[in-house]
């Protein structure tokens, strides 16, 4: 089985219950037929059996809808899909293949070498403007088994190849302000909704309280154009210039979202010894 029928088939867990039990099963059953069957030729590494494969499709479910599996985690009303597309699959889209092989790393914000548990954390306190989950929770395992997983083939140490990257150069001039609300009205609030809020459920929020905060990656402008000309409007990706995203771009991030609160103390849970 190659890693797009993996992810087919452990694709969305519903968010209702009985249908989600059974897609869960489903996919339980799916991971465990496979590691039954003689690995495909252009896979040398198949999607582990037992515990790890059930691990790694709760990784993947909590990065679909992080709302169901960590409530107490995330304040926005988006899913870590809203950003890293297809579940991170997407290239120029917020992949995740590769990512494992980056970490740990140097991290410019906090000045110290991260893991890759903490980039999670940093997505959580950011991008879901909420708390990091425990790292030995499942959630959090689950998510580092999904993304080295995504990113097996990938040698350890190998930089982010520039075809994956949505980050941009940006036009020397500041964005046309102006030029970017008509464009927003045109080509993005039909999902996105005038005032900026998305729709529940459907379409992520870009400002105010139910977005992400002011610390995110998202809030800088050459992310935010980057991933709008590579990726947006989504019924239509590829369409605008350089030039429209960040008048776009411009015009989203001029508008409020939560701030992020630096002296907030987080604090991981106490674990017996018996737990290693
Ligand atoms: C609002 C958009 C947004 C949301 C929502 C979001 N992220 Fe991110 N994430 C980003 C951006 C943008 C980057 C790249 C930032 C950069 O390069 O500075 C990133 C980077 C990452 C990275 C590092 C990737 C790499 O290859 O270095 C990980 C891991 C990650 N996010 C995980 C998550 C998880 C898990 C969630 C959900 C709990 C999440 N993100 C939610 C925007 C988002
Ligand atoms: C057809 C509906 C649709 C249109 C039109 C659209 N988007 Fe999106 N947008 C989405 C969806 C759905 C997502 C979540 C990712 C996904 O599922 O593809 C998203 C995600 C995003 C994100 C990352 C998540 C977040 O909330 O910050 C940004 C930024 C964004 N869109 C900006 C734009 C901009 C700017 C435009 C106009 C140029 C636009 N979108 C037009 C549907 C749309």
């Amino acid at each position: 089985m190659n890693r797009s029928q993996f992810l087919a088939r452990v694709r969305p867990v519903a968010r209702n219950g009985a249908q989600a039990r059974l897609t869960s099963l489903l996919a339980v059953l799916v991971l465990a037929a496979c590691a039954q069957s003689a690995p495909a030729a252009s896979d040398p590494a198949p999607v582990p059996s037992g515990a790890l494969g059930t691990s790694i499709a709760l990784g993947r479910a909590v990065i679909e809808d992080p709302q169901k599996y960590l409530p107490h985690n995330v304040t926005a009303d988006m899913s870590c899909a809203a950003c890293h597309l297809g579940a991170g699959t997407v290239a120029r889209g917020g992949t995740f293949v590769g990512t494992y092989a980056r970490f740990p790393q140097w991290n410019k914000r906090s000045k110290r070498v991260i893991t890759l548990q903490d980039r999670l954390a940093e997505c959580f306190l950011y991008s879901m403007n909420g708390t990091p989950p425990a790292y030995t929770s499942k959630e959090m395992i689950g998510m580092v088994a999904y993304i080295a997983y995504l990113s097996r083939n990938v040698p350890t140490g190998a930089p982010q190849p520039k075809s994956d990257a949505f980050i941009v150069p940006l036009p020397s001039a500041s964005p046309d302000l102006a030029r970017g609300q008509t464009l927003y009205g045109q080509k993005c609030s039909a999902c996105h909704q005038a005032n900026g809020a998305g729709v529940h459920g459907a379409f992520p929020p870009l400002w105010g309280p139910k977005s992400f905060n002011n610390g995110a990656g998202m809030a800088h402008i050459d992310r935010m154009t980057g991933f709008v000309m590579y990726n947006m409007p989504q019924n239509a990706p590829g369409s605008l210039s350089l030039q429209e995203a960040y008048d776009i771009a411009g015009w989203v991030l001029t508008h409020p979202r939560p701030r992020f609160v630096p002296a907030r103390l987080i604090s991981q849970p106490a674990q017996r010894a018996d737990f290693f």
